[in-house]
């Protein structure tokens, strides 16, 4: 069976509809310290089993055909909190990438990263480098991590390229500045999915969400697996995408005389 009619038959068996799967799906993972208070744990502990959501959420990606996935892992405001709690994060996520690139890379999925990756420290990004390398020719699923990524720093990146580059004010386009986002390439979400209860974007991807679904859930990180993912897009495809337009195409415009 081809790979999009497997898609195909597991979608209908969810009841979504796979013609409309989005494309990229954009994930604020947020939650793991009160889940991991509300059972009287270290915060890092939360972080710790957010890495199983991880892990449902890339699989729920590919059984349904999400091409890219972004997941927020660690934003430039994350820099405040306990140097404790940043090591281990860090420590975390060198960790992860060890046990976990080899079944990427058999899955087909392709590590990428957006974000200030100088400010990490070098064993990360040794890692980190070591895995999108590895992964670099595969093509089933984009597996994007925004770590030490905030919007305001991509947006501020993007003008001094620009900048640099000359253009003349007169001819800026949008696309201009899209070619300058760490995002290049990589079309906007069109379903930002935020657990914990949050309503906010906490500076991630201001330009590339700009007409993107949200759905919020309070469902905290490590609790959040397949039929979380599922649901969020059960909702999206239940959006009405007007884009400014109308959807009626029944809509008359009064005649005059
Ligand atoms: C999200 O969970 C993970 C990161 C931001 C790295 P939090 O650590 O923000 O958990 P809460 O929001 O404090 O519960
Ligand atoms: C956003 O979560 C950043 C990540 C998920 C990596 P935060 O927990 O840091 O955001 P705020 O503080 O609630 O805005
Ligand atoms: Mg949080």
């Amino acid at each position: 069976m081809s790979a999009s009619s497997d898609y195909q038959v597991f979608c209908e068996s969810i009841d979504l509809d796979s013609k409309r799967i989005p494309k990229h799906v954009a994930i604020i993972m947020d939650g793991n310290g009160r889940w991991a208070n509300e059972r009287g744990e270290e915060r890092v502990f939360g972080h710790m089993n957010g890495i199983n959501s991880v892990r449902a959420s890339v699989e729920a990606a590919l059984r349904t055909g999400v091409r890219y996935l972004t997941l927020y892992a660690f934003s430039t405001e994350n820099w405040s909190r306990p140097q404790e709690e940043v090591n281990a994060l860090m420590d975390l996520l060198v960790s992860t990438l060890v046990k976990e690139v080899q079944d990427l890379e058999s899955k087909g999925v392709r590590l990428r990263t957006i974000g200030d990756l100088s400010t990490l420290p070098k064993a990360c990004q040794d890692q980190i480098n070591k895995s999108i390398q590895s992964t670099q020719h595969l093509d089933t699923l984009d597996l994007v991590l925004a770590l030490s990524y905030s919007s305001k720093w991509e947006l501020v990146e993007a003008t001094k390229k620009l900048m640099k580059s000359g253009v003349n004010p007169d001819d800026l386009e949008a696309s201009h500045i899209e070619e300058h986002l760490a995002t290049s390439g990589i079309p906007d979400p069109e379903l930002m999915i935020r657990t914990s209860g949050e309503r906010r974007i906490s500076n991630f991807l201001l330009w590339q969400l700009a007409y993107a679904e949200f759905h919020f859930t309070p469902v905290l990180w490590p609790d959040f697996g397949q039929e979380n993912f599922y649901d969020a897009v059960r909702d999206y495809q239940n959006r009405n995408r007007r884009f400014g337009g109308l959807l009626d195409t029944n809509h008359t415009m009064s005649k005059q005389g």
